[in-house]
């Protein structure tokens, strides 16, 4: 399988809150991009095909080096794009195959989750790109999984959202449309039941109609409802700390834990939304870290610093050993002292306000207002100004 991919380093990393410390130089509006990446859009095709016992940690391997196959459009020309693919067969249970594409704007890993028995699968935390200097959006991020799951031959049955992202739009909306068109059914968009909590704090907030928001997803899951994709069983967990809605998907043996835990070297994400919480996020974290040892755990992001690229997915064991936050000497004071410390010094995510009025409503667009635009809303800073 071959995939794009190009480098950059990030001024800030949204979910765990990390700056690199790689060099880099600003260009406006928000980015800060590895100098030599600046020149135009090299990009490498790579293929990656794990083995049970290979360590997460080994670098994958690079065939080939061109130029991307899509139109970056209006977004930022040095986006990552990576992908592989993985059967895995770690147990005699049926297991999935594993599709995970990064988008590098926002340091998000999307996963599409197949039966390989029925080819039915499902989709987890797209991306809907958004360009914050021109407020433009753009599809090229979700109309590459659409291109995956074409070449593939899946049926998606279900969107699913890990929480309500702060720090991304979600494309959840998007896909939905474009895939009742092809499918002929249209795949329900899942997510946590608390998320109505979350849709009536910021709707309030960023005063939004309430039926703008309310009723928007399809499925609202119970704490650890089972479900199927093909002939494969999967539980939504609940995983609250970094948001109260937020779930993990486990599909076989492996868990989609969105913002709960992170490469090891990140460690975790913060605590600090409305809501959130990092008591909870510590047992949300040890009750992935109780389970087998060989179980995959994938998250939702991933901040690689200078000289690692991003990975998708690291084994419970590997997790209780290295998380800098959560592996298995930290006591829960230990890390609430730590993740509380850390979180008081964090900047805003960068596009927050514009993803969570997006996010509460499953990715569907403002509805258009008389002057014929559709319109987010922003809060202004004053810094105690007024007159
Ligand atoms: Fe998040």
């Amino acid at each position: 399988m071959k995939s794009i991919r190009t480098h950059t380093s990030r001024r800030w990393s949204s979910a765990a809150g990390l700056r690199s410390t790689s060099s880099t130089s600003f260009i406006p509006c928000g980015q800060n991009i590895s100098p030599h990446l600046q020149q135009g859009s090299r990009a490498t095709y790579m293929t990656q095909r794990p083995q049970k016992t290979q360590s997460p940690f080994n670098k994958v391997s690079s065939i080939s080096i061109c130029r991307p196959k899509y139109s970056i459009g209006n977004i930022h020309p040095s986006r990552v794009h990576q992908h592989s693919t993985y059967s895995t067969n770690a147990t005699t249970a049926k297991q999935p195959t594993i599709d995970n594409v990064f988008e590098s704007n926002t340091g998000t890993w999307q996963y599409i989750v197949a039966d390989p028995a029925t080819s039915k699968a499902v989709l987890i935390d797209p991306v809907l790109d958004y360009d914050p200097c021109t407020q433009t959006i753009t599809t090229t991020a979700a109309d590459s999984l659409l291109a995956l799951v074409k070449e593939k031959g899946y049926t998606i049955d279900r969107i699913l959202e890990t929480h309500a992202h702060a720090d991304h739009l979600t494309a959840s909306s998007y896909l939905q449309k474009q895939l009742t068109q092809t499918q002929g059914f249209k795949p329900p968009i899942g997510i946590g039941k608390r998320i109505e909590q979350v849709q009536k704090l910021f709707g309030q907030r960023y005063g939004l109609a309430k039926d703008e928001y309310l009723g928007v997803f399809d499925k609202l899951f119970d704490d650890d409802e089972s479900f199927s994709v093909g002939e494969l069983t999967a539980k939504a967990i609940h995983l609250p700390g970094h948001t109260p809605d937020h779930l993990g998907y486990q599909i076989g043996d492996n868990v989609f834990c969105g913002d709960t835990l992170f490469h090891a070297d990140i460690g975790t994400a913060r605590c600090d939304f409305p809501g959130g919480d990092a008591a909870h996020l510590f047992k949300s974290g040890r009750r992935l870290l109780s389970l087998e040892d060989h179980v995959k755990i994938w998250p939702g992001h991933d901040y690689p610093p200078e000289g690692r690229d991003p990975v998708p997915w690291m084994s419970v064991r590997d997790q209780r050993e290295q998380n800098k936050h959560l592996r298995d000497v930290v006591s829960e004071r230990e890390f609430v002292e730590m993740r509380t410390e850390r979180d008081r010094g964090l900047s805003a995510p960068r596009l927050l306000h514009q993803s969570l009025q997006v996010n509460i409503r499953a990715g569907r667009l403002p509805r258009k207002e008389e002057s014929g635009h559709r319109m987010l809303r922003l809060p202004l800073k004053l810094g105690g100004l007024d007159w």
